[in-house]
């Protein structure tokens, strides 16, 4: 279902006409035709970028062109100083917009996503993000340029979403803190709209069973059945999955069995990705999962070699001042959004590095709803041909603009409301901030 918001031109909305994606509600912000106007207008010089990161997806740290084309857009703009391939992370860059020197000012920054995922090219959107990214911080430059603001703007460049902790190498780079943002900022493409991301702690593990050849009828008794040891594994986690809460989760593959069927299996092997509601929910839920995995070693006598994947992933925390500021901002160029009550009690759903950043700095990552050419949204979601599909589209990347000039919004808001910054450190320092208990760990036991 198409949801463009009717719009009237009562209550103080200039310029709105009945339908239109980019009404305004000038009573959001003093800086709201200023903002609205530039992304407008710079709109055009974007799509061809949009467009060309589309069409030719790159996986996590190979993003080369998407790198290339970005940081040369950046560096034709006026003010900004760009480093490319930053503290060594060659597909991550930085630019730098200063604000007036003789003022202090807050330093607000922005996320742009490239990388695309194998063999379904930009079925996340991820060139959306960059686009809606790079227009909310060129248009809080422009503002800041305009009114004459202390601060700064910044702009990263963060690859290798995808599985892979693009951000959470750039955290322990200190590339974030180096450049003492106070606020973290992006959205991310969905089909639907809402401030609140709410997304899973999450872990990703490869299983190993090694057992012990033999002939699979003249000496099964000699053997050890690697295979078994798995399939018992499996099977007492599709039990305990009863026993468990729905934000408690696990999904993976069997990657190997036997490769012979008249020789009892010696290696099988699977990979697992646990999900749950936030880092202490997951460390629990870990260990229950473990005991599943040690049971088929147990049963069978293999050996278990459980390998935890680097960069997990923690849950993603909204900052409350900032998502309403969106809300208020992409209200108001035509957007709706869900009652923030009964929106708030959503499940978690996927998992992003913005989490780890969100565990560090205020920050947001917004969903905003996309549809593809005809006007239908992609029902199925990310990760899937129909998402890639609209991510291509022009109304999609209309819908990048509008969340972008909301974006844009909580940026201006902070730089420029008194006491904001305070609100927002304050609402930051009295969350639960877990820190990641389970980074990385290497076991190998029977
Ligand atoms: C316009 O924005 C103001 C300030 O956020 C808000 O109070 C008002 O309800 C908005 N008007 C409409 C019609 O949404
Ligand atoms: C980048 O790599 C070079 C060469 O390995 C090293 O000398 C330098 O210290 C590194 N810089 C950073 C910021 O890590
Ligand atoms: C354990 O599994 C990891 C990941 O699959 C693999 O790299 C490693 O070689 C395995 N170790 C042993 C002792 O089998
Ligand atoms: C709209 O376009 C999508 C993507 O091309 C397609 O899958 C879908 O069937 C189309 N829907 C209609 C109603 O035309």
């Amino acid at each position: 279902m198409l949801r463009l918001p009717v719009f009237t031109t009562l209550l103080g909305l200039a310029q709105a006409t009945a339908g239109e994606l980019h009404p305004r509600n000038v009573s959001v912000s003093p800086y709201f035709n200023a903002v609205s106007d530039f992304i407008d207008n710079i709109q055009d010089q974007i799509w061809p970028i949009n467009q060309e990161i589309h069409e030719n997806p790159e996986l996590g740290w190979e993003e080369e062109r998407a790198h290339q084309l970005l940081t040369d857009f950046m560096q034709d703009q006026e003010g900004w100083r760009v480093t490319k391939g930053v503290y060594n992370i060659s597909t991550a860059f930085v630019a730098v917009f200063d604000g007036d020197a003789n003022q202090a000012g807050p330093v607000v920054s922005f996320n742009a996503e490239y990388d695309a995922l194998p063999q379904l090219g930009h079925a996340c959107g991820h060139n959306l993000i960059a686009s809606s990214s790079v227009a909310a911080a060129l248009a809080t430059a422009k503002i800041m340029q305009e009114k004459g603001l202390g601060g700064k703007v910044v702009l990263f460049g963060t690859p290798a979403e995808e599985s892979l902790g693009g951000k959470i190498r750039m955290l322990e780079a200190n590339v974030f803190t180096d450049h003492k943002i106070d606020v973290s900022i992006m959205a991310h493409p969905s089909t639907s709209d809402t401030p609140y991301a709410i997304t899973s702690s999450t872990d990703r593990l490869d299983l190993e069973y090694i057992g012990k050849e033999a002939h699979a009828s003249a000496s099964p008794y000699e053997g050890i059945n690697a295979q078994d040891a798995l399939i018992l594994a499996y099977n007492a986690i599709s039990m305990l999955r009863q026993q468990s809460v729905s934000t408690d989760q696990i999904h993976g593959i069997i990657t190997s069995g036997g490769s012979r069927v008249n020789v009892i299996p010696n290696l099988a092997t699977a990979s697992f990705q646990i999900r749950s509601n936030d880092e202490a929910s997951l460390e629990v839920w870990t260990n229950r999962l473990m005991d599943c995995f040690e049971a088929g070693a147990i049963a069978t006598g293999a050996t278990l070699n459980l390998t935890m994947r680097p960069y997990g992933y923690a849950n993603m925390v909204t900052n409350e001042v900032m998502a309403k500021s969106y809300a208020k901002w992409f209200t108001g160029v035509g957007g709706t959004l869900p009652d923030p009550v009964v929106d708030k009690l959503r499940e978690p759903a996927g998992s992003t590095d913005q989490g780890d950043v969100s565990h560090a700095f205020p920050a947001i990552h917004p969903f905003f709803e996309i549809v593809t050419a005809n006007g239908t949204v992609p029902v199925t979601g990310p990760h899937t041909t129909a998402f890639e599909v609209a991510s291509g589209s022009r109304p999609a990347f209309e819908r990048a603009m509008r969340a972008a000039k909301g974006l844009a919004g909580v940026a201006v808001d902070i730089l420029t409301t008194d006491g904001m910054m305070d609100d927002i450190r304050e609402e930051f320092e009295t969350q639960n901030l877990a820190k990641r208990l389970v980074k990385s760990l290497y076991i190998q036991r029977r």
